[in-house]
């Protein structure tokens, strides 16, 4: 499929290539938490199964040749899609959550002290929290949490209160998993490098929305998980500036990740492969690549196109109906397919159980982004998050839904 005839491919035919929503009744707006997969994806990991496999990086017959290169050939995909001046700048990993824990571990245990601060935002999810939690409480280093608005934007003078001389690294989500809001890493990045510091983004709620160029962005690390990005589950990736990973110490230890060891001591192989321990998810990094070719099929453009009128669609409908409370910014442009939101004394549980009736699925509870709720003052709340693939109908029985939940549960 290419750029040039996705434009007369309609929503429908974009449909049939997930069987799950196109052959079910259910109006699938949790695409936050994880993406669908086109058929393509699923043969792709099939096929790797049942035409090359056999364990990476280890045989000289053949097949281990043939997963090899699936597997090699993927991280390059990867590295290009991303903006990585080369494919060793790409660790596969399981999941976001592995990539920033191999960067707290391997990167932040060795290189930040007592005097250090890390700045991390009150918007991440938990998995980009947790980890610079462990690093402050093992080191001594200084926790500085960037605090947003509202609309979930950072104000000029809490990014100059919260980075300084003494930061060593800045962790930061691009696209928050609540509100949607793209943050200005550009800037963040250019302020964060003046003082000599890292930036480790987030792409994971992004790069399904937006083209990722870590150089434009001023990434030092970016991890995404493949499983919102159509790709299976279990793969996932994190981008480091080649420097800075080659002077990193292994994250985990074991099988295939050595260039030799002795009883005493052993020597490591070279990045990636240092980071890579174990038995690989070749499969898995091979469907990845066929997602992203997929993606790149469809296009940004086309994505952001439907994000943006699906999301404007329940949005001014969720406006209009009363006891609604939208989260983050009135402007469905800020929202990249996010839209959370309260509906008054009903507990956001019993909303997404009054909505699975009518088989829209979205997700309810703290998000695994408890601060930032905390500091909206709501405790939990309800999340619909839209993919190109969803349709006005979908919205339409959202919308509707939505709607009736507390006539239904007695209030109205
Ligand atoms: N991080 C995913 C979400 O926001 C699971 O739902």
């Amino acid at each position: 499929m290419s750029a040039e005839n996705t434009n007369v491919r309609t929503n429908e035919d974009i449909r049939n290539d997930f069987v799950l929503i196109s052959q079910n009744e259910y109006a699938y707006l949790d695409n936050a938490a994880t993406s669908q997969k086109p058929v393509c994806v699923i043969e792709a990991e099939k096929r790797f199964y049942t035409d090359m496999n056999a364990n990476p990086m280890r045989g000289f017959y053949p097949l281990s040749l043939e997963a090899t290169a699936a597997y090699e050939n993927a991280r390059g995909c990867v590295a290009e899609f991303i903006g990585a001046s080369c494919p060793e700048e790409v660790v596969f990993t399981r999941n976001a959550t592995e990539s920033i824990n191999l960067v707290a571990y391997s990167w932040g245990l060795n290189n930040i002290s007592e005097s250090d601060e890390i700045a991390v935002s009150v918007s991440e999810h938990h998995s980009n929290m947790l980890p610079w939690q462990m690093v402050s409480k093992a080191t001594g280093a200084k926790l500085n949490y960037i605090e947003c608005e509202p609309d979930g934007s950072f104000s000029d003078e809490e990014l100059e209160r919260t980075i300084n001389s003494r930061t060593k690294l800045v962790a930061i989500t691009h696209v928050s998993n609540v509100l949607g809001r793209r943050n200005p890493i550009e800037k963040i990045a250019e302020m964060a490098h003046s003082y000599g510091a890292y930036v480790l983004v987030d792409a994971s709620q992004s790069i399904p929305h937006m083209k990722i160029d870590v150089q434009k962005l001023g990434a030092d690390f970016l991890d995404f998980s493949g499983h919102k990005l159509l790709a299976p589950m279990g793969i996932g990736a994190l981008y480091g500036r080649k420097s800075l990973l080659e002077d990193m110490p292994p994250f985990l230890t074991g099988g295939e990740m050595i260039e030799s060891v002795r009883l005493d001591d052993a020597t490591y192989a070279e990045v990636p492969h240092k980071f890579e321990a174990g038995t690989v998810n070749a499969a898995g990094a091979y469907a990845l690549s066929e997602a992203i070719r997929y993606i790149n099929g469809i296009g940004y453009e086309y994505i952001k196109e439907r994000d943006r009128a699906l999301t404007a669609k329940a949005m001014e409908a969720l406006r209009k109906t009363e006891h609604v409370r939208v989260l983050g910014s009135e402007d469905p442009y800020d929202h990249n397919g996010i839209i959370s939101f309260t509906i008054d004394n009903v507990h956001p549980h019993d909303i997404s159980e009054v909505l699975a009736q009518d088989k829209v699925c979205i997700r309810a509870g703290h998000h695994c982004a408890q601060p930032l709720l905390e500091h909206l003052k709501i405790g939990s709340c309800a999340r619909a998050s839209i993919m190109f693939y969803n349709s006005e109908d979908e919205v339409e029985r959202f919308i509707e839904s939505v709607a009736s939940v507390r006539r239904r549960l007695g209030w109205a």
